[in-house]
């Protein structure tokens, strides 16, 4: 049962709209963020102050699936996405009224999951009269950084360890990220998910192979380090996780590991997939002459990595920033705060706004040409 929007429950027929024609003393943004199968939504104030942020995610759905099934990731947004912004309306302690504009992840990511925050994106600033934009995913994933550490000085490396990306970039002083090099197979997240299924550690992925890990002997197996050889930036993750399959078969397959072999694979293979991450993130702050990196998206949640990035950040002196874990994995909060430097610049989109499955970072196909760069 659907909980009533928050205009539903004043008993509004019509939302007042005379702020509109005041200028706003300070711009109050709804994010929403539904690109794969977490729904959320957050309100932010200004470029930095998140009054509220709510995440709805779908791990029971998918789990008998041991991965996400896009179909029922989009009815499931369906289902949520009302009570979501209705919960954040209500922690926020703001109603629709207060609303300055509307910041919505137009992709990349899986259609029908974007079209759901998209259409109720749009519907909303139609019937509310403000301005709604478009936000690149992965845009959201770096504004997350800048949001939870305001000394971050552009230019810097962003190294985003996602789902779906894996990927290194220079971020301009414009903010404008150029692609340094990225994974040419599998994304790290992807990997993570996979040698869980592997180990047979359930779903989601990434969170259960780093608990395992923890019981583990990061050195019980050599696992190869991909690309590490090869000069440049690219990143390869398809060969580590057939490595760990050609092991699994060796003890005899996942049903005949022992807990502790199970800990020693998830722990070798979770030091294998963020050394690589490590080393080359040194090697692009050196070739850029930059001092300070940023590590964003659901993989940066992961212990070892932080840990490991920040050490090597202090051997090699440069800064390290990982935002805290919960803007690590996908939410809102970076999506409303993106969405509303690019609204404070002057950057909407029309209502025609579409979702796009595969955008590089840098490109808004959603955009009309002249402001296409934002
Ligand atoms: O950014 P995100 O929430 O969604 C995408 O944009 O893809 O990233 C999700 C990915 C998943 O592959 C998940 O297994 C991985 O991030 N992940 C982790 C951890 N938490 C989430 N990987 C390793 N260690 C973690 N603690
Ligand atoms: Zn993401």
């Amino acid at each position: 049962m659907s909980m009533p929007l928050a205009w539903q429950k004043r008993g509004d027929a019509k939302p007042d709209l005379s702020h509109m024609t005041k200028p706003q003393a300070q711009s109050i943004v709804l994010g929403i963020e539904s690109s794969c199968d977490e729904m959320a939504a957050a309100i932010i104030r200004g470029n930095r102050d998140v009054v509220a942020s709510v995440v709805h995610g779908q791990d029971d759905v998918h789990r008998p699936y041991g991965g996400v099934v896009p179909e029922l990731a989009s009815r499931d947004h369906v289902r949520a996405i009302s009570q979501v912004v209705d919960l954040t309306f209500e922690r926020a302690g703001l109603s629709l009224k207060d609303l300055t504009g509307i910041a919505v992840t137009a992709g990349p990511g899986l259609v029908g999951s974007l079209l759901v925050g998209l259409s109720f994106g749009k519907a909303l600033a139609y019937r509310l009269g403000v301005p709604v934009v478009g936000v690149h995913h992965l845009l959201g994933h770096l504004t997350a950084a800048e949001l939870s550490a305001p000394d971050l000085v552009r230019p810097y490396i962003g190294l985003v360890v996602s789902g779906g990306h894996t990927a290194f970039y220079r971020v301009e002083e414009t903010g404008a990220p150029a692609l340094l090099g990225e994974t040419r197979d599998d994304a790290a997240g992807e990997a993570f998910d996979k040698v869980a299924k592997l180990l047979g550690l359930g779903f989601p992925g990434g969170p259960a192979v780093s608990a395992a890990a923890r019981e583990g002997d990061s050195k019980a197996v050599a696992f190869p380090r991909p690309m590490l050889k090869n000069p440049g930036l690219a990143l390869s993750y398809s060969g580590l996780k057939t490595a760990v399959s050609i092991e699994v078969e060796k003890r005899g397959g996942k049903d005949a590991l022992s807990e502790q072999e199970v800990a020693d694979i998830a722990a070798s293979f979770e030091a294998a997939a963020t050394d690589v991450l490590v080393v080359k993130a040194r090697r692009a702050i050196n070739a850029e002459g930059l001092s300070s990196l940023a590590v964003v998206g659901g993989v940066a949640a992961n212990r070892r990595l932080r840990e490991e990035m920040e050490r090597a950040g202090k051997k090699h002196d440069f800064d390290v920033t990982f935002p805290p874990i919960a803007l690590c994995t996908d939410n809102a909060a970076m999506i409303a705060a993106a969405g509303a430097r690019m609204l404070a610049e002057g950057c909407a989109d029309a209502l025609d706004l579409n979702a796009f499955s595969r955008v590089p970072l840098g490109q808004t196909p959603w955009r009309a040409p002249a402001d296409a760069s934002v």
